[in-house]
């Protein structure tokens, strides 16, 4: 089967391409060749590239009949973030594919209610991402369930995997939050430490597409949370790395507004985003459909992505 992958060289497609192809698919990979996959890997030789801007063919409306043009069995869109970039691609492909798979976000939700956060919960996004998200998430949705387009759509968590930086105890990106854990320096976190993230290797989340690719049948006209078995406390994320690094956490709690006052503005705002959703979702469905089962929880993933950065000293403790 041919596979066409939007975005492939990323977090994700470093790790999906590569299982695509030793499952005996051939891949073809679109994106503008301006970055490399995180880590190298003799397939990608065997990957036909193809070097497409998808927002200035898009403009020109020359997007979907391009891909449309490659004759693909399956197109896992990793890089779609409006309803009108999906349906032009949509559009062009109806009728001429087996299997559409779009990369979500567990952002979808917003506020939770009951958690784990099910994907049956009514969807109350916040924010520009999360909302057009669910756009195309209630699009795919009714195109599948009612007019046969064979759309699939997968939520990952905040996604980790050596190369980058993890999202941290407190919430942003800052990677010296996990130098001050390890010299044993007293980290400061808003509220009671009690709001949670919600991590996923980006392994766990190739397997989780390759597994829909597989189960297609039961993955039509679905969507399904991709994260690890469980999402982590930020107080419990910051002890659980301190203890990692063989020190006690000193944490110290702040209301929100002081604590905002000790960080930048840009962290703050990562932050704030990451404990105003506080995700905490179920894998039950994924496991039930898709036999997805994550091999790294959230701490495995975020210690391996640590373990990098330090090795590359990018990182220094
Ligand atoms: N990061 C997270 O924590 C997180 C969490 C939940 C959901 N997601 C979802 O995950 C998806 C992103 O996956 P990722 O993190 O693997 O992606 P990524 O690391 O941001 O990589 C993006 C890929 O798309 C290509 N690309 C970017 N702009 C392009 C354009 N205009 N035309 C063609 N190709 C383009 C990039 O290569 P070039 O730059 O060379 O073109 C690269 O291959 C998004 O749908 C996002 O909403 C991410």
């Amino acid at each position: 089967m041919r596979v066409v992958v939007i975005g492939g060289t990323g977090h994700v497609g470093t790790y999906l391409v590569p299982r695509l192809v030793e499952g005996g698919y051939e891949v073809i990979l679109v994106s503008r060749a301006k970055r490399q996959p995180y880590r190298p890997h003799a397939v990608w030789s065997k990957v036909r590239r193809l070097c497409l801007d998808r927002a200035a063919d898009e403009a020109t409306g020359a997007f979907g009949p391009k891909i449309r043009d490659l004759k693909p069995d399956v197109v896992i869109d990793m890089i779609s973030f409006t309803l009108d970039s999906t349906h032009h691609l949509v559009e062009a492909l109806r009728g001429e594919i087996q299997h559409f798979l779009s990369c979500g976000t567990i952002w979808v939700h917003g506020h939770s209610v009951e958690v784990p956060t099910v994907e049956s919960q009514p969807r109350r996004p916040f924010g520009q991402y999360g909302i057009q998200k669910a756009a195309i998430e209630e699009y795919l949705l009714d195109q599948s369930r009612r007019h046969g387009f064979p759309a699939t759509i997968i939520h990952p968590g905040h996604i980790v995997g050596p190369g980058w930086v993890p999202l941290n105890p407190a919430g942003h990106f800052n990677s010296q939050v996990f130098a001050t854990l390890a010299r044993g320096g007293e980290l400061a976190l808003p509220n009671l430490g009690l709001e949670t993230v919600h991590h996923v290797h980006a392994d766990d989340v190739a397997q989780c597409f390759v597994n829909a690719m597989t189960c297609r049948s039961t993955a039509l006209g679905e969507s399904f949370h991709c994260v690890s078995s469980a999402a982590l406390t930020l107080r419990g994320y910051a002890e659980a790395v301190s203890s990692w690094f063989g020190r006690a956490a000193r944490l110290r709690f702040l209301p929100w507004e002081t604590w905002r006052t000790t960080v930048t503005e840009e962290e703050a705002e990562a932050t704030w985003d990451h404990i105003a959703h506080s995700p905490n979702c179920s894998t039950e469905k994924a496991r039930r459909l898709l036999h997805y089962e994550p091999r790294y929880t959230s701490l495995e993933a975020v210690y391996e992505s640590v373990q990098w950065l330090i090795e590359k000293q990018q990182l220094v403790v």
